[in-house]
């Protein structure tokens, strides 16, 4: 035991180093999979000896399901807000009262202004007690629970060198990037998708559920500490510090000892900003020396030592010339502004979307309007106004569709959902392309061909449905336009390779209404096989973990039409995958007796995943690293030598795969 508590100490030392290493210094110096090793190594640990756990190991960023009421609590140190200033003269009448009130000798520090929300992390001897929302500036939520799920939020702090009690603030925010992930992911589960970065992360804050935060990826940067005991009377050295401490603080902060320095600091960062992976708002000027913030002092509502610089927010007045509607595979419709061409932040914009039919209704666009346009973490711009003293007299209120626009069945609404739909699943073109094209991704069934091919086999009537790919001859293609003899081929051959895909990607790829990757995944390893499904209930369904009723109910109304069902069943006369792997199908054994395993490499057949299952599945445990303890090292290609000299070292038996699977044969 005492051996296992020394392991589990430094083990949570070495995760939590490697997260600092890769969140806060975005510099990983291991791979994923021996990352997950050592966590898969701590989790079995905390398991088997629950009386060693403690709510600051790593393992807790993982979150629980638990739903969670939010604890109001009063903030030791109110939150204040800054006062704005938009223009150069304001940036110099704010430097003119300093002067007035401290005289001419301080120094700035500027920082950037993310755009996101803001939170106030308490640390007590080294450890992370309290995170609390804003709220309204005297009392907050405590989202503790939360906030330990993000990755560059230290819970233990290195060395022994910050205050025995402190408080730091910073923002929370989404990159672009993971901000679009959760769109698409949201949209494909059926989820209105969220406005903008800052709503999607004060909205993930406040959820009930924190292992679904630590999913979603948020990040955090500090930039203001709060304590009696500070080591520096620099603002910019404290944050230097308090990266050593393990925290996240911009790379972009810069000491400016002039006014002219913050001036060229702003208009760096007013066409730079363009680049960053995620929103800022504007610029942050701070007097540095603490000595003299306490000099200066506050308003009611904000600090006299710093200000914000906001930047005008780009922001375009164009013309509308129509509204065009979007056909997805799942029949949703989307709306789409096309605009008279302008130039915004780096790029000349000509679309900007709309949506759905209700934010249509909030903007109440009229015909020929003018209307304003902005760039958030989108790809897309959006119209977030419409100037009404300039809308032409007489102009038409824009109503949205009620026909299809691609095959003009009437369109339909599902109650509680914000889009709305064709339900001519089987003979509106841009869904069955879109349909066919989904099949083919990368992430479903992986078939090599392009989009234009794809529309062709459709227009040439040699694709009507999923299932056709399988019939597919190299004669009928050879002929036409974009085909030569190897291209025939390689289509034909790539097809063919399909028939290996896994049935959780072969479900995904069939393209059910809300049943994303993930989603899918879940429905294949809890049924096992494609008739389970077919045949499951609703209620059956909803007891799936992450199933709820709008899936269960999208998954029964896709197998009662029969013709899903006979795609279905032409796809399994053709040997697609239908069911879990057949060994993961058998039922729990003792071949492996508790013996202990290491995965390392990549193998052949299955993937570590289902190795670590049918190591489970057989009775026998799998660990992150090999130590003295260790039975076997499964070793596949590529395996990290450090593992294998371990092994050796301790006389454990290194075996292949194929090896493997003889022992549970
Ligand atoms: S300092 C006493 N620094 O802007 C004020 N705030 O209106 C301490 N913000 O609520 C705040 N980036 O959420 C500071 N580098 C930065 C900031 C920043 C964003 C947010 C913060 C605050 C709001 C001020």
């Amino acid at each position: 035991m005492k051996e296992e508590q020394a392991r589990i100490l430094q083990l949570r030392k070495e995760i939590e180093m490697h997260n600092y290493k890769y969140y806060v210094l975005s510099n990983p110096e291991i791979s994923d999979f021996d990352y997950d090793m050592l966590m898969n190594e701590l989790i079995e640990l905390e398991n088997r000896f629950p009386e060693l756990s403690d709510e600051n190991s790593p393992t807790q960023r993982i979150g629980s399901d638990i739903d969670k009421e939010f604890k109001q609590v009063t903030h030791k140190y109110p939150m204040l807000s800054l006062g704005n200033t938009y223009s150069e003269d304001e940036i110099m009448e704010f430097d003119q009262r300093i002067k007035k009130l401290i005289g001419s000798i301080f120094s700035y520090v500027c920082e950037l202004k993310f755009d996101g929300t803001s939170i106030g992390l308490t640390y007590e001897k080294g450890e992370l007690t309290r995170a609390v929302t804003r709220g309204d500036g005297n009392k907050g939520d405590d989202v503790t629970s939360n906030v330990k799920t993000i990755k560059s939020i230290p819970l233990k702090l290195f060395g022994n060198e910050y205050p025995n009690d402190f408080e730091i603030r910073g923002e929370i925010y989404f990159t672009h990037k993971s901000f679009q992930q959760l769109n698409t992911e949201r949209e494909e589960i059926g989820e209105p998708a969220f406005v903008n970065p800052r709503n999607a992360a004060s909205g993930t804050l406040k959820m009930h559920n924190s292992a679904a935060v630590a999913k979603r990826n948020l990040e955090c940067y500090l930039y203001y500490l709060l304590s009696d005991e500070l080591p520096s009377d620099s603002h910019y050295q404290n944050l230097v510090k308090a990266k050593s401490w393990g925290f996240r603080v911009s790379e972009y902060m810069k000491p400016c000892p002039s006014i002219t320095q913050v001036l060229e600091y702003i208009k760096y960062w007013e066409k730079e900003r363009n680049n960053l992976p995620y929103d800022i708002d504007g610029i942050v000027i701070k007097v540095d020396s603490l000595k003299q913030q306490r000099q200066l002092g506050f308003t009611a509502k904000s600090p006299r030592w710093a200000i914000s610089y906001k930047f005008k927010a780009e922001r375009v007045l164009t013309k509308l010339l129509s509204v065009d509607y979007q056909v997805g595979r799942t029949g949703s419709i989307t709306p789409v502004a096309n605009l008279e061409p302008v130039f915004l932040a780096g790029t000349t914009v000509k679309r900007a979307t709309l949506h759905n039919a209700d934010q249509m209704a909030l903007l109440d666009l009229h015909e020929n309007d003018l209307v304003y346009v902005e760039k958030g973490g989108e790809i897309i711009p959006k119209i977030v106004g419409i100037d009404k003293e300039k809308r032409p007299k007489n102009s038409k209120a824009i109503k949205f569709i009620e026909y299809c626009p691609e095959c003009n069945t009437p369109l339909v609404r599902p109650e509680g959902e914000a889009n709305h739909y064709c339900p001519n699943e089987d003979s509106c073109p841009p869904q069955i392309k879109g349909k066919l094209e989904h099949f083919v991704s990368r992430k479903a069934m992986n078939i090599g061909t392009a989009e234009a091919t794809i529309d062709l086999l459709y227009k040439e009537g040699i694709l009507k449905n999923i299932a056709d790919f399988y019939d597919l001859k190299k004669e009928d293609i050879i002929s036409l336009e974009r085909f030569a003899e190897k291209s025939a081929e390689n289509l034909i051959q790539s097809i063919e390779e399909s028939k290996k895909v896994s049935f959780e990607r072969v479900l995904y790829a069939l393209g059910i209404r809300y049943v994303g990757e993930t989603v899918a995944k879940k429905l294949a390893f809890s049924l096992i096989n494609i008739d389970a499904l077919i045949n499951a209930s609703f209620d059956e369904l909803i007891t799936i973990d992450e199933i709820g009723e709008r899936i269960a109910k999208s998954i029964i109304s896709f197998f009662k039409k029969s013709s899903n069902v006979s795609i279905i069943n032409r796809l399994k006369n053709n040997g697609l995958q239908f069911a879990i792997d057949t060994l993961l199908q058998n039922k729990k054994t003792d071949k492996l007796g508790n013996q202990t395993f290491v995965i390392s490499g990549v193998f052949e057949k299955h993937s570590r995943d289902e190795l670590k299952s049918l190591i489970e599945l057989n009775g026998g445990k799998n660990t992150g690293s090999v130590s003295k303890k260790t039975n076997y090292l499964l070793a596949g290609e590529n395996i990290g030598p450090s593992k294998l000299e371990k092994a050796r070292k301790f006389g454990i038996k290194i075996i292949s795969e194929d090896d493997f699977l003889n022992m549970i044969e």
